[in-house]
């Protein structure tokens, strides 16, 4: 038996059931406190997207981390201290915090199509996270999306398991390393199938075969589990109508036993609510299907005493708890946390020299440029001169909020410059570097004396999760969340308020979600200035007027904060080198992905032109 096993029975020989309950238990950090940390022996606390402590500056977060993991480690004769591990969706950067350098989100880097670079980018994330000494994030999301209308389409990196699983196991090494003062604890998710749901509905059923899961789906996970990965987070996706939450057979037949996944399974929020009207029931389901850690946000102390009635009456037998505290006390054992001195006086902690620091929005910088796509260069309009007059329109252009997406400051994302600190919006990185370019956001000064060219930057706005489906009508009933809000709704206080706005739209088509985008380059054009479009998008969308309409067409994704690497590219100090790793749809209800029996997109898997 290994050091850490014997290290772990030491342990458990020690625990109580209390003890051992409240280990597997990960409430949201609203509504729990430090002192309920240590009465209920809590194992873990996490950040919701958007959920930040004090006034969100590192030191509010290191005070935060302290005060938890004080009382996790507080031993007396009814505790056992044991560091409470924390964990927050740094799932592009550790974008959570204020003035974090925000990295394009996952659709961008698979366009980039380089390993050594996310594995950089996985590295600088994981200092970002240790100067708030948090030990844990949800990512990275190794999705393989298959239908452009989920909502979560921009946190895939491909629509291929291929380029997922090489960028799995790097981003996981990037995360963990070895376990020093630099790393943190990875999670891959969501657990499994969760880009396949039917019409692409957040949190929805995936119909397919048990071989396509396997095929298409599955790889990911093995590579990430032989790099080492420590815990799964599990989808609120269904399989063929049950419930990831609720399968024994995904979860602990496959994922454990057949991947031999040693680490830890957590929940993801309020997931196991989903399983049965009774919580009651729901719990039992959910520790039986082999769940190790419950993120129960709210509901944990009637998840607690519903875990020791089960385990009772025997319900849920003692060697399942057992061994989900086991493989929780491993992932703290393996990963150091034992070690560590308490987060204040960790080496990294507060380190404001690194966290958003330039060598990171570098990082960042080359990310941006290696993931823009060209699609189209009439005349080889593209690159522009530095010395043009240019006219730099478009919502998008100047907004630093719009180019981070979901999963920025606010969990559904901010729409202003002012949030994002540090970084540069697109606009701001062309005025830098061409001086006699000029902003109008609608374009209205367009005027063919004054100006050679324009610059339209149009595209989507932000959103997260079930927000931004495009959900046909009829095809998809009202959605089932736990919560929600518009980015406007969300504050420090209630970060999580009940949700008022629908999905994001209907349909693919471009022209109808945004039809100021149309409307902003067609009135440029109208006055016979060429329109250079670049679109700020988390998924591909139907853009044929837009194309038709633009002389060059750029695709930036969601490239985060660092907008002057768009202004590298297209004024020729770098080429182009994005490579579409999600097909681009000729029109809606498409076969969308790469082998498709019917595969007829506008722009092929792989596509992406250069300057010669
Ligand atoms: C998402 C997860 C995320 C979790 C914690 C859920 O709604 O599905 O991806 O990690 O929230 O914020």
């Amino acid at each position: 038996m290994s050091k850490i096993e014997k290290r772990i029975d030491e342990i458990m020989n020690r625990m109580n059931l209390d003890q051992k309950v409240g280990q597997i238990v990960q409430p949201e950090r609203m509504f729990v406190t430090p002192e309920e940390v240590k009465q209920y022996h809590i194992g873990s606390v996490l950040s919701g997207g958007g959920s930040t402590p004090g006034e969100n500056r590192l030191e509010d977060w290191v005070d935060m981390n302290d005060a938890y993991w004080a009382a996790s480690m507080d031993e007396d004769e009814n505790h056992i201290a044991i560091p409470l591990v924390y964990g927050v969706d740094a799932i592009h950067g550790n974008t959570n915090v204020k003035g974090s350098v925000v990295f394009p989100h996952n659709i961008g880097l698979g366009a980039a199509n380089d390993p050594d670079l996310l594995e950089k980018i996985a590295q600088v994330t994981a200092k970002e996270i240790v100067a708030t000494s948090v030990d844990w994030t949800f990512a990275p999301t190794i999705a393989v999306a298959r239908n452009d209308h989920w909502g979560r389409t921009y946190e895939s990196y491909s629509e291929t398991p291929d380029l997922v699983s090489k960028y799995a196991p790097r981003f996981v090494k990037g995360l963990q390393g070895k376990f020093g003062d630099e790393n943190v604890i990875a999670c891959v998710k969501h657990w499994i199938g969760d880009g396949a749901t039917l019409h692409g509905i957040d949190q929805g059923d995936t119909c397919i075969t048990e071989e396509e899961l396997r095929k298409i789906h599955m790889p990911p996970y093995k590579a990430a589990i032989d790099a080492g990965v420590q815990t799964v987070m599990v989808s609120l996706s269904s399989w063929n109508q049950e419930k990831l939450h609720g399968s024994k057979y995904l979860i602990t037949e496959v994922l454990k036993k057949e991947l031999g996944f040693e680490g830890f399974v957590v929940s993801d929020w309020d997931g196991i609510g989903y399983l049965n009207e009774s919580f009651s029931e729901a719990v039992a389901l959910s520790v039986n299907a082999g769940i190790d850690m419950f993120m129960v946000t709210e509901k944990w102390r009637e998840f607690i005493e519903l875990v020791k009635e089960h385990i009772a009456s025997g319900r849920i037998a003692m060697e399942r708890l057992d061994d989900a505290v086991r493989r929780i006390l491993r992932v703290k054992l393996v990963s150091g946390l034992f070690e560590r001195p308490r987060p204040s006086e960790r080496k990294f902690s507060n380190d404001y020299s690194a966290f958003g620091s330039e060598s990171h929005r570098e990082v960042a910088r080359e990310a941006v440029r290696k993931s823009l796509v060209l699609l189209k260069n009439d005349e080889n309009i593209l690159p522009l001169s530095k010395d043009a007059r240019i006219l730099v329109a478009g919502k998008n252009a100047d907004n630093r909020g719009h180019q981070c997406g979901g999963f920025t400051i606010a969990w559904q994302g901010v729409r202003d410059n002012e949030s994002i600190i540090g970084g540069t919006s697109i606009w701001e990185g062309i005025h830098d570097v061409a001086p006699n370019a000029e902003l109008s956001i609608d374009g209205e000064i367009a005027n063919p004396d004054k100006h050679d060219v324009a610059i339209v930057v149009i595209g989507e706005t932000p959103y997260a999760e079930m927000l931004g489906d495009l959900r046909v009508p009829g095809l998809s009933k009202g959605m089932k969340v736990s919560r929600g809000s518009t980015s406007e709704d969300h504050t420090p206080e209630d970060p999580f308020p009940i949700m008022k706005e629908g999905p994001y739209g209907t349909h693919l088509y471009h022209h109808e979600l945004h039809p100021e985008d149309i409307a902003t380059i067609r009135s440029i054009t109208s006055k016979g200035i060429p329109v250079v479009t670049v679109m700020v998008c988390g998924r591909p969308l139907v853009i044929n007027d837009e194309l038709d309409a633009s002389k060059a067409f750029a695709v930036a994704w969601l490239p985060g904060s660092e907008g002057n690497g768009v202004a590298d590219v297209i004024f020729g100090d770098y080429n182009f080198n994005g490579k579409l790793s999600f097909s681009w749809p000729r029109y809606d209800n498409d076969n969308w992905n790469l082998g498709d029996e019917k595969y007829n997109p506008l722009f092929p898997y792989g596509f992406g032109l250069r300057y010669l």
